[in-house]
């Protein structure tokens, strides 16, 4: 194991990470073990999955998941991988099944993935120790929804869902449960190949809102009509706050500020929303609602709550990412503030956004530049805001003053280093931002 899977410590809390953990091979081999096939991964929201035999294709890291609601409405996820010979059993993305049936030899599977028939079945009967009730689509260890996301893991020692979360629920409660009709992913999915990184991706929207100024500024121009306001006076009431890995970076500005896309109609739904967000959440978490932001529950799940746009990161290898994106609105919203919120995802993070394009170029260029092996030796800096952790009477986890700040990035690293040097469930869980 090469000695960068650990992060010192010490170096990271001055504000240093190796790039190692960028490129090589047996790390990412180790990322997909440590991370991907122990932590509570997202798989789908509740909406994707309307009816009995509703199902998806996803991945867990790069194995490769069914996720299907059964007759009885109980969601549940198994390997698209046939225990014959392995072929993927099912080759749509989306769609209403009554089971699984494998393309090789035809074995045929319920939509609790249990092995129900098969080609030639007389053969398989005719042999002794054939034992179909050990044949089905392996299934994750756990699966779990908070407030309609829903999350898997394959560990069956790993902590409950709200372990894994533990106070970021309430931070994830300003886009999940700011009305009570609830919220679903509004039209389909949109995915995109990106050549970087997985951690590049989920550590920009852990709290990169130093860049959105710079790399964005063209597109803020274009699409927004202005530039993307400076966030870095100390007088502004921002934050960076992380609990177990999980990040998020916002300001109290209240709703309607920059990131509602310039469109009215979502301006005015929120500012007519006003104190019903603030009856559910409180007034703190009522002007999160709408606010420029960005997030990532760890590892790999990410959005904008201003945008709206929800993502996956999904690990194809050290280099390459397959970006899964979809908006995510309130239920009860009107249709026209729906359409809008996903016109400007389109227009904005999308394949063909205008700042989807500026940050993919970005992330590219930050994962290949360590193919030379002494760039590869030079220490990358995420040393602002070392000392802006405060206490806050209010906000949970782990809080930090300033938007302009590398505290998530750290800490998002931090988790990661944990999960990869440790096999031990509590050592990787801070039981002070713990439920
Ligand atoms: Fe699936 Fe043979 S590989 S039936
Ligand atoms: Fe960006």
């Amino acid at each position: 194991m090469s000695n960068s899977v650990s992060l010192d410590p010490q170096l990271l809390n001055e504000g240093w990470l190796p790039r190692e953990i960028f490129w090589s091979e047996e790390i990412y081999q180790l990322e997909l073990e440590r991370i991907f096939a122990r932590a509570w991964v997202f798989l789908a929201h509740d909406s994707q999955l309307p009816k009995a035999g509703s199902f998806l294709t996803t991945r867990i890291g790069e194995d490769e998941v069914i996720v299907v609601r059964g007759r009885d409405g109980k969601v549940s996820a198994f390997l698209n991988s046939c225990p014959h010979r392995g072929n993927r059993v099912c080759s749509a993305e989306v769609g209403v099944a009554r089971g699984f049936v494998c393309n090789y030899h035809g074995w045929s599977f319920g939509l609790d993935g249990s092995l129900r028939g098969m080609h030639e079945s007389d053969s398989y009967d005719r042999e002794p120790t054939f034992d179909r009730s050990r044949l089905g689509l392996k299934k994750v260890a756990q699966i779990e929804s908070y407030k309609g996301l829903l999350f898997a893991t394959f560990d069956a020692d790993a902590p409950s869902l709200p372990e894994f979360l533990g106070d970021f629920t309430y931070y994830l409660d300003v886009m999940l449960d700011n009305d009570p009709g609830g919220t679903e992913f509004f039209g389909g999915c949109i995915s995109s190949i990106l050549g970087c990184n997985w951690k590049i991706a989920a550590e920009n929207f852990a709290g990169d809102a130093l860049h959105a100024g710079w790399t964005h500024a063209s597109g803020a121009e274009a699409m927004l009509g202005g530039p993307v306001a400076p966030l870095g006076d100390p007088a502004n009431e921002s934050y960076h706050v992380n609990v177990n890995g999980h990040c998020w970076e916002f300001n109290l500005d209240g709703v309607g500020n920059a990131a509602t896309l310039g469109d009215k109609g979502i301006v005015r739904y929120l500012r007519e929303n006003e104190r019903n967000f603030a009856q559910r959440l409180g007034e703190t978490r009522a002007k999160m609602v709408g606010s420029v932001a960005s997030a990532n529950v760890f590892p790999n799940f990410s959005f904008l709550p201003g945008q709206n746009t929800f993502r996956t990161w999904q690990p194809l290898g050290p280099h390459k990412t397959e970006l899964r994106t979809w908006v995510l609105v309130n239920r009860n919203a009107p249709e026209e503030v729906k359409q809008a919120w996903k016109k400007g995802a389109m227009l904005t993070f999308s394949p063909s956004g205008v700042f989807e394009m500026d940050d993919g170029e970005n992330w590219e260029g930050s994962t290949h530049s360590n193919r030379g092996f002494v760039t590869r030796q030079q220490p990358l800096h995420y040393g602002l805001g070392l000392e802006s952790r405060v206490a806050h009477p209010e906000l949970p986890g782990n809080v930090h003053r300033g938007q302009i700040n590398d505290a998530n990035q750290r800490a998002f690293y931090r988790q990661w280093s944990k999960m990869m040097t440790s096999t031990d469930w509590s050592e990787l869980l801070d039981p002070r931002a713990a439920r």
